[in-house]
């Protein structure tokens, strides 16, 4: 008897564990989307640098979204996936079907200064950067196999901006804690911001 008692008790006690298990891997497995904000954005030389642009992932799959970037032969962005190539203009994946006109990115217009980052317009098809570009326009111009991600050769209409131009204010960030931006650097970054709506 007291045996039957014991193996019963037993038996409760595993089922709990494995009723608690299959509730943390549940949880586990349907992650909720990752809130996108201010904080999100970080320096641009913090991210990870990939030929000349900038990624990040947002939900801890950096890997995968690296798989993507460095693949030759393009992919899917996995979702969280941030990619910069200004400090203000940033490309979030979100979650799979979420914005199917966009291929699910969010588009982002940021404001950076020394104590972080400012979300000035967020959205999808209709965002517009500071010259008045639409940024999906341009975008969506990118073959197909490179999920709007525009570099210099995926069918995108070029950027009137240099090499130059590009380094300069990547190096000079103000969200930035330290910079090895070279004087020439700061200079034309100095120019830049002065002259235009950046
Ligand atoms: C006039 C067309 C145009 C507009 C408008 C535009 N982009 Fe781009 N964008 C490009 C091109 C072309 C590149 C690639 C530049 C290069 O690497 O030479 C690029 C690069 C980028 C990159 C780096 C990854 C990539 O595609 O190469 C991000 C991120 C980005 N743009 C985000 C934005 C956001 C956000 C906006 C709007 C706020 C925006 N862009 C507006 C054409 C545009």
């Amino acid at each position: 008897m007291k045996k039957t008692v014991t193996l019963y008790a037993r038996s409760v006690y595993w089922r709990r564990v494995a009723i608690l298990l299959a509730l943390v891997s549940g949880v586990a497995a349907s992650a909720e989307p990752v809130e996108i904000t201010a904080k999100s954005f970080k320096c641009i030389k913090e991210m990870t640098p990939v030929r000349g642009f900038f990624v990040d992932n947002l939900s801890g799959n950096l890997e995968g979204t690296l798989a993507v970037a460095r693949s030759a032969t393009g992919g899917v962005y996995p979702p969280g996936t941030v990619v910069q190539l200004f400090p203000n203009e940033v490309m979030v994946k979100r979650e799979t079907g979420f914005n199917p006109v966009t291929k699910d990115w969010e588009f982002f217009e940021l404001d950076v200064d020394k104590n972080g980052s400012t979300i000035r317009k967020r959205g999808f098809a209709d965002i517009k950067n500071r010259f008045g570009g639409n940024c999906f326009a341009c975008h969506v111009a990118a073959k197909p196999e490179w999920d709007m991600i525009c570099e210099d050769s995926h069918g995108c209409k070029k950027l009137p901006v240099s090499e130059m131009a590009i380094k300069s204010l990547q190096n000079t960030d103000p969200r930035c804690k330290a910079s090895d931006a070279t004087l020439m650097q700061r200079f034309t970054a100095w120019t830049i911001r002065l002259l235009t709506p950046l």
